[in-house]
């Protein structure tokens, strides 16, 4: 049962928008007109997430994040301004910055020295005299649009975007109560992936798969009674966990996995008398109880929360596994000229008790598909992605078959056609 909160979270069921049931065209994930339109029209005119803000705690700090062709520097320039560039030098274009993170001064271009202060601007040009036509100060590093939420770095490269804020609403609202802020990154890795990036969106966007792939998640979630909220650009879908599924052959059992739940959130599953309805309630308001005593306000939190899956994606490449005190995050980047390539950016975060030292920072990892394990769920996600994109590519196939428990699916394609409609 939820329970009212403060600012909590909405629970409303959004209405429910017509999508139609035509067939998705499967060009839109393997041709590479499709992707040049998607980054001219799309990728060029959303709020992307640059990476994390506790990454460049002092001034001066930096980190350079790619995105498809691009590469962009992330730099505090004071202590309460982040600042977004392209990582191009304006005399011959050599990159500013490796790929990685690190700490600048000023950032010394290593071709032939031209030198920009954190702000962006000309510092130093060697020989500026032999620039007959002069160095105008606009000779400055290329800025983007850049803000911070959710303890998130966010740019844009468009130059006349909409304020962060309203492009992610109503998300922020939904995700607020969580304060993402006080999270601390403990897992960060990228996986090369050979599909498209929304061949991966897709995966994540739907819980159909569950039965197929997933057989073992029937004996701790419900992947029938799952809430689908399509809003404007973005949507959701509410996962319960701590129970089995209505698909499961004993719904009466306190299976394996709800008894390692009940492990996890603080319960001994030997002296636990209920029965299998019993479990979620009872990991609830073990965890609430487990929160407080560690002084994390939870408060903002409804029940559900507590044991269930708030999965959110915010379009066009985020998704949120959000559980009460970790979240479970992928960024689905697109590749840079290869459409049936991407870049899985993987990371876990924990919330941290007020005042407590997070742990070290992991270090960022890389890897082609299938050199390392992600875990068995991942790992059966993962499995089928390429040979999807392969199958795609087949003269058989037409385009994508939408179930109505898969339509967050064609609500994706239908925000990524109004970016490809709009008037440029
Ligand atoms: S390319 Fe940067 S100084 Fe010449
Ligand atoms: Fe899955």
């Amino acid at each position: 049962m939820t329970t009212t909160t403060r600012q909590g979270t909405p629970t409303e069921k959004a209405h429910e928008p017509i999508l139609g049931t035509e067939l998705i065209p499967k060009e839109r994930y393997t041709s590479t007109e499709y992707m040049a339109l998607e980054w001219e029209r799309m990728w060029t005119k959303v709020w992307n997430m640059a990476g994390r803000e506790s990454d460049i705690p002092n001034v001066g700090d930096y980190f350079t994040t790619e995105l498809g062709p691009e590469s962009f520097l992330i730099v505090r320039e004071a202590p309460d301004k982040v600042r977004a560039f392209y990582n191009v030098c304006p005399h011959r274009g050599n990159q500013i910055r490796n790929a990685g993170m690190g700490h600048a001064e000023s950032f010394q271009c290593a071709y032939h020295f031209f030198e920009f202060n954190l702000d962006g601007s000309k510092k130093f040009v060697p020989d500026e005299d032999t620039f007959t036509q002069g160095v105008p100060q606009e000779t400055a590093l290329a800025e983007v649009p850049c803000d911070t939420w959710g303890g998130f770095v966010w740019f844009n490269m468009n130059p006349d975007a909409e304020p962060l804020t309203e492009f992610l609403d109503p998300l922020a609202r939904h995700l607020d109560p969580y304060h993402f802020e006080d999270y601390a990154i403990v897992q960060d890795m990228t996986l090369e992936w050979d599909c498209n990036w929304k061949t991966s969106v897709d995966a994540f966007n739907e819980v159909y798969h569950v039965q197929g792939i997933h057989p073992q998640l029937l004996e701790s979630l419900d992947d029938i009674h799952v809430q689908i909220d399509l809003y404007e650009r973005h949507n959701r879908y509410l996962v319960p966990f701590g129970l089995v599924s209505p698909r499961y052959q004993n719904q009466d059992e306190v299976t394996e996995p709800l008894r390692e739940f009940m492990t996890a959130s603080g319960i001994d599953p030997e002296s636990f008398a209920g029965g299998m309805a019993d479990v979620r309630p009872a990991m609830q308001a073990a965890t609430r109880a487990s929160a407080e005593a560690q002084g994390i306000d939870v408060s903002e939190l409804n029940d559900d929360q507590l044991s269930d899956d708030y999965h959110y994606y915010i379009f066009p490449s985020l998704t949120f596994n959000t559980t009460a005190l970790s979240f479970l995050f992928f960024r689905q980047r697109p590749h840079a000229t290869d459409p049936n390539k991407m870049l899985f950016d993987m990371q876990t975060y924990l919330r941290m008790p007020p005042g407590a030292e997070p742990p070290p920072r992991p270090p960022h990892t890389r890897y082609k598909h299938g050199e390392v394990s992600l875990g068995l769920v991942l790992d059966q996600d993962s499995y089928n992605l390429p040979r999807v994109q392969k199958g795609m590519n087949s003269r058989a196939y037409k385009g994508l078959l939408i179930n109505y428990r898969e339509r967050r699916i064609r609500h994706m394609h239908k925000v990524l056609d109004g970016y490809l409609e709009a008037a440029r």
